[in-house]
Parts: structure tokens; sequence; C-alpha cells
């Protein structure tokens, strides 16, 4: 608890640290903006330096540095983390109207809006993807936007009109939990041939996107105050359905193999279920290695935990052959669970994608999910179906991959021209985003991703994926999405962002 009078006003800071609470730099900032929200920080107080505040609140101060930087980006704060900080003089109207936002209040005060305290947790959560919807335009280096433009829409359309301008009746009938049962066919089909996954369509459930399937997985397979290991850095939008299914969260370290699985063992031996992205880590994009793909299923074998293979956007490889998926190396054991997602390979706003279950959850998950949300809308999963089944799928993979591919080069070539001493960039096989390191002494990620946002660009900082504080000096790094920045645009683009990063004020971080 930390007391300290500014010039006006009096507030108080408090941190909760227990597994299953927001991260730390998460917690200053959301109640150091409604301290500012609620006039107790009243406009031009200033703040307690990061140092004296990381100290009083016995946190690193990169915490508290995090903290500032976003509330700085966002316009709560004036001046440089390093040489004063104070509450911005002129706030705008924008931010004065998120007042009434009860989501935005410390846990220990939300209780008026009588939601529970887990509802009260996953609504003070941020969306997955909230970057990308926040964008009112379409802004360069969103990451994991996928270009729309060429997507065969006659096509679709005249799919969609095929099943719905006289629909067959049994697509008007209740249909099966595990969704429609040619798109699960087709999908099967799919995973056999390119992911080598030995799988039958009663495996297949359709979901409402990934997003869906790991909140299945964590309502089935957890129970309240089971622990979960989980990548840091890491997919946030995993949070809310393990917070929603009552687990602890583990967060372990990645390295260039991939999650820590000795760390693990020795955090948290017995838990339940870890969380990865093998086939390419969320964020910072490497392939988990063959060595620590084992070693994690003889844990989950070992232990009967179960393992999530997030398998986000493995469609995009440019080069090289893939890794077994974790669930084709599980032989037999059956621990993995894999998740698939249609968002990236089809649009964002399609909300479908899939979940693979070993043979022995087939019929419990089925039950339950009878029970539970059943299967989502059938309008477009027969249209998925014939697109895949038809060929026009692959083909629009096919023609995607070549378009990213140029358009990662053209990233890579136009960042020689232009960002060379500010950003170090280097390629990738596979994925929709290349992580830079920041090359600009005392830039920090979030004032690079600020300076980028004035200049009209969505860059996402490093330090904003990770579940616990980051390391000291080791998120200076920026993702930068190049799947839907059309090459002719590319080059002007990263000009403007090495104009933002040489303008960009280097605070003491
Ligand atoms: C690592 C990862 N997992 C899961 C998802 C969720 O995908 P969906 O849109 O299908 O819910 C995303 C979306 O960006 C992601 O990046």
């Amino acid at each position: 608890m930390l007391r300290r009078a500014s010039t006006a006003s009096l507030f108080t800071l408090t941190l909760e640290r227990d597994a299953t609470a927001p991260p730390l730099y998460r917690q200053v900032y959301d109640q150091v903006r409604l301290a500012v929200l609620e006039g107790r920080l009243p406009p031009g107080a200033r703040l307690p330096s990061s140092r004296v505040l990381a100290a009083e609140l016995r946190c690193s101060r990169n915490t508290v540095v995090g903290a500032f930087e976003q509330l700085l980006a966002e316009g709560y704060l004036e001046g440089h983390v390093g040489s004063g900080t104070y509450v911005s003089r002129v706030l705008p109207d924008e931010l004065l109207s998120a007042r009434p936002i009860a989501t935005q209040r410390p846990a220990e005060e939300a209780a008026g809006p009588g939601l529970g305290r887990r509802g009260q947790r996953l609504a003070q959560l941020d969306p997955p993807g909230l970057p990308a919807r926040r964008a009112d335009a379409p802004r360069a280096f969103v990451p994991g936007m996928p270009e729309t433009a060429f997507f065969p829409f006659p096509v679709w359309g005249r799919l969609v009109g095929r099943f719905w301008r006289v629909p067959p009746r049994e697509l008007l009938r209740p249909g099966e939990p595990g969704g429609f049962r040619p798109l699960r066919e087709a999908i099967a089909a799919y995973l056999r041939a390119v992911r080598a996954l030995p799988v039958e369509p009663e495996q297949i459930f359709v979901t409402s996107g990934a997003q869906q399937a790991l909140d299945l997985v964590a309502r089935l397979l957890l129970d309240p105050g089971d622990e979960v290991w989980i990548e840091d850095p890491g997919y946030a939008g995993l949070r809310g359905p393990l917070l929603a299914a009552g687990a602890e969260i583990v967060p372990l370290s990645v390295d260039a193999e991939g999650i820590d699985v000795s760390e693990g063992v020795r955090k948290a031996p017995q838990a339940r279920m870890a969380a990865v992205t093998p086939a390419r880590q969320y964020p910072l994009g490497l392939p988990m290695s063959l060595a620590r793909r084992l070693e994690l299923l003889a844990w989950a074998q070992a232990t009967e935990a179960w393992v999530v293979e997030d398998d986000y956007d493995s469609e995009y490889r440019y080069a090289g052959r893939p890794l077994a998926p974790l669930q084709s190396l599980d032989e037999g054991a059956g621990r993995v669970v894999y998740v698939g997602s249609l968002s990236k390979v089809l649009f964002p706003s399609i909300r479908l994608g899939y979940l693979v279950v070993p043979p022995s959850l087939v019929e419990p998950v089925t039950r339950a999910r009878a029970v539970l949300e059943d299967y989502p809308a059938l309008a477009l999963q027969p249209a998925l179906a014939a697109f895949i089944q038809e060929g026009h799928f692959a083909a629009h993979l096919r023609r995607m991959r070549a378009l990213y591919q140029a358009r990662q080069d053209a990233l890579l070539e136009a960042a020689k021209r232009h960002l060379s001493g500010l950003l170090d960039l280097s390629g990738s096989e596979a994925g929709l985003h290349l992580l830079g390191r920041l090359k600009i002494e005392g830039l920090s990620d979030h004032a690079a991703s600020k300076a980028a946002a004035a200049a009209g660009l969505l860059v996402s900082p490093l330090s904003a994926y990770y579940y616990q504080d980051p390391p000291l000096g080791g998120t200076n790094a920026i993702l930068l999405g190049f799947s839907a920045v059309p090459e002719e645009v590319m080059d002007r683009q990263v000009q403007r962002l090495a104009q933002a990063l040489e303008r960009a004020p280097q605070g003491v971080v």
C-alpha cells in the first residue's frame, strides 16, 4: 500500500500479487488512470519518480515505467519518464468521456456492478486483437492482420447462396454439437494432408474462432485452482479463458527453443495443463525445437497433464519444412488438444476455428458442448466446407503465401534503406509479423509505439505481451505485421516509421 500526497490530492496504489491478479504494470496503469479520471490526481500534478514508486510498491522499476509509458502514450500523462511525469493539463474529451467505465476500477472497488470476482477480472482484461479493433481506419503494421482485398468473395458469395437460397432441410434442423459434418470432414482431410495430423472428423469441433476453442478447453479440462503453464511473453487472449476457469497461471520464460519446460517442472511440476504455440511462438516468432517438444510431451505424459497446441498461423510458411505438430508426436498418449483458427486464413470477422481433441475426449466434449454452447451458427459452415472441398481454400492459401512472402521481402528491403541504426529486422520463414529490435539508446518499445501511433502507424510493443513484468532491457522490440501492407506502399510506410523513431523522445528507461 502506498500513500502519497501530491499538491492537491492523495492517491493510493495497491498491488495484488496472487497468481490470478492482472500483471503488475497493468494494475499500476489502471489505478493511475482512474485517479486521473476521477480527479484525485489533478491536472498538472507531478507523479513520483518511477524509481521512488517502484521502491515503495516493491516492484521492478520496469513495471512502473511500462505503466507510465502507456499513460503517456494515451495522453493521460505528459513529460518524460525519468525527467518528471505530470498529469496532462488538458485531457482530451474522449478520455474524460471514458470516466464512467466501471471496468477500469481497481479490483477492490469494483464490487459495485454486481459482477462476480471472476467477472470482474475478465472485465478488466483487454480483449484479444485490441489494437486492430481500436484502429478506426486500417493502419500499417497491425500484427496478424490478413489481406482481405484478394479474398475470392464472388466465389464465397456463390457458395453461401448455393446453400441458403433454397436451403436443404437438414440445414434447418438442429445440428451436431461438433458442427456441420461435411465441414468437420473437410477440416480433417486438410489437417491430414497438410499438417500430417492423423485425425478423424469426430475429433474436430467447429468453434467460433480459436478463442472459443481455448475457452471450451479451459472450462472442460480444468478445475478452479489448477495450475497452467503459459508462455511469457505470449498470447494475451489465452488469459481470459484461463481466468474464467479459475486456473492459476504459471508464466514460464521462452528461450530460443521455446517454453522453458525445466522452469515449469521447478515451479509447478503438477500443473494440469501447458498452453503453447509450438509452430511459431507468439509473439517471438520462433518454432519450438524438437527436443523441447519431446520434453514437454514427456512431462505431460508422465504427469497426465494436458497440452494445448495453439496453431494459430502455421498455414503461412515460406521456406523449410514445418516441424510435426505436437498432437502427431503424442503417439497415442492422447494428452494434446490442437486449436486452429480461420481468422488469418480467411478474414478475422468470420469467427470460425476448430478444436481437435484426442479420441478419449470425443464423447465427453460432445456431451458437455451440447449442454453449454452447442455449435456455432450454421450460416457459413456449409459454404466453408464447399470452399475447402472444391479447392478454393488451397488456391487462396497458395496465393496469399506468395503475396505475404513478397510483402515480407519488401519490408526487409525497405528496412535496409530506412531503418539501419534504428531497428534491427531479420526475415522469418513463417508467420505474418516480424520482431524488430530497437537500436536507439534509451528508446523504450512503448515510446516507439507511441511515436509510431502519432504517425498513423500501429506498432505493438513487445512488453505488452508479457504476463509478468517484462525483463529489464529485454523488451526493446516491436512487432511489425507485414501481411496487410501492400508492397507498393511498404517503402513509404517504413520511411514514416523511421522518421517517427528518429523523432521519438528518448526517456531514461
Ligand atoms: C496466438 C493466437 N492464438 C489464438 C488466436 C485467436 O484466433 P481467433 O481469431 O480464431 O479466435 C490468435 C488471434 O490473433 C492468436 O494470435
